[in-house]
């Protein structure tokens, strides 16, 4: 680009060179089990942010990408599993935390691989500097994207990667 200032949307992250193309669609935001008590619950570990706090931080962010969000959160499996298959008709991606399900659940695990878009899967806290069975994850299995000890922030970077992802497929 010659003279002005660069767009944001000229400058590939990648070496990928071709131009980004407008995206549409909703983002499926899942988040698991103990969740709805981010902010209060292991502060030293997980951060005094709440859900609400990082729901409003994700909308902006996929709002600045013109996507949009559904942004939810469950105690329960089955809920979690529900969400999934409303997806396949509803959302070009996924980006879940599945909490401690992530270490448990095959059943995430195998809803997930019906659903054909991209999914991230974000952790909040680092889980391999942490106990040994948070190691293992059933959704990495089928997540394209693993975030993780990046905070709150995690779930922006991991609507970023769907954007640049729904943008230049491969
Ligand atoms: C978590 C990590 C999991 O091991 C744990 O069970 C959670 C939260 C995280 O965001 O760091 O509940 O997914």
């Amino acid at each position: 680009m010659r003279g002005g200032r660069l767009g944001q949307r000229d400058i590939p992250v990648t070496g990928n060179r071709r131009k980004a193309k407008a995206v549409t669609g909703t983002i499926y935001v899942l988040n698991g089990p103990n969740l709805n008590l981010l902010g209060k619950r292991q502060p030293d570990i997980y951060g005094r942010e709440t859900l609400a706090d990082v729901e409003k931080a994700c909308v902006a962010q996929a709002g600045s990408h013109g996507l949009t969000i559904r942004f939810a959160q469950s105690n329960a499996e089955h809920q979690l599993i529900d969400w999934i298959h409303e997806a396949r008709d509803n959302a070009v991606a996924i980006v879940i935390n599945p909490a401690a399900y992530t270490h448990t659940s095959v059943a995430i695990f195998d809803a997930l691989t019906a659903f054909e878009g991209p999914v991230i899967e974000v952790h909040i806290s680092n889980v391999h500097k942490r106990e040994e069975f948070r190691r293992h994850s059933f959704v990495s299995l089928r997540a394209d994207g693993v975030i993780a000890g990046c905070g709150t922030q995690g779930y922006l970077l991991a609507i970023d990667r769907v954007a640049g992802v729904l943008a230049n497929p491969s």
